[in-house]
């Protein structure tokens, strides 16, 4: 069974499809941490993000690198955004998705473009939303958990800019599959959107 969770930024993609792994015992795999990898290294590199040819070369990031606390800086989020507007950067990391996907027993991604590109046949695809306000209050009481100083103005305007780029990229643009489920999380808490998603995945599985 492969379940797809896609959606922009802080709209609950990655708590609920790791609750999903857990209540259907499946791997599960982050597919922005990926890109946050990229963008760290090539920061690391000191090369230029915007150039295609900088990025594809830092796509062979050291593995320990995903479990780097750096990955999860809003400054890495917003250049993770402009890596993986190359195709070339989403080529390379490509095939490591699809093996994920397609590993004997099934999977939950979450991302942006899991159940239209990378597993356009999965099992269950869900499509995560939640108002740009929302998303931004919820982000920006997570960077000060972790002792970012910066305001909510700016991580609004960060996750405008976000979801303006992943959405009009040409290549595998943040959009909705056309059989995703929508769940809105807005004015739900963590467990309410969770057994939504149970719900929308166990009434796939029925149909
Ligand atoms: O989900 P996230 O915030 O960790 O993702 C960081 C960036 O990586 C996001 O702004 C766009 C990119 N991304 C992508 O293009 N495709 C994915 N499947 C996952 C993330």
């Amino acid at each position: 069974m492969i379940i797809a969770v896609d959606g922009p930024a802080a709209s609950g993609k990655g708590t609920i499809a790791r609750a999903l792994a857990q209540h259907y015992g499946l791997p599960h795999l982050d597919t922005g941490l990926l890109y946050r990898a990229v963008a760290a290294n090539v920061a690391r590199l000191e090369l230029d993000g915007a150039i295609e040819a900088d990025a594809v070369a830092a796509c062979d990031f050291d593995e320990a690198l995903l479990d780097d606390p750096i990955l999860r800086s809003d400054a890495i989020g917003s250049l993770a955004s402009v890596v993986s507007a190359h195709p070339l950067v989403r080529a390379a990391l490509f095939h490591r998705q699809k093996r994920f996907a397609y590993q004997p027993g099934g999977a939950v991604l979450d991302g942006r473009d899991i159940g239209t590109v990378i597993a356009p046949d999965a099992d269950a695809k869900l499509f995560i939303r939640a108002t740009p306000n929302i998303r931004a209050k919820r982000r920006h009481a997570e960077l000060r958990a972790h002792g970012s100083t910066i305001s909510l103005d700016k991580v609004l305007a960060d996750i405008r800019a976000r979801d303006l780029r992943d959405s009009t990229r040409s290549n595998a643009p943040l959009v909705p599959a056309n059989d995703a489920a929508l769940l809105d999380t807005s004015f739900l808490s963590i467990e309410a959107s969770v057994q939504r998603a149970i719900a929308i995945v166990e009434a796939r599985l029925q149909a």
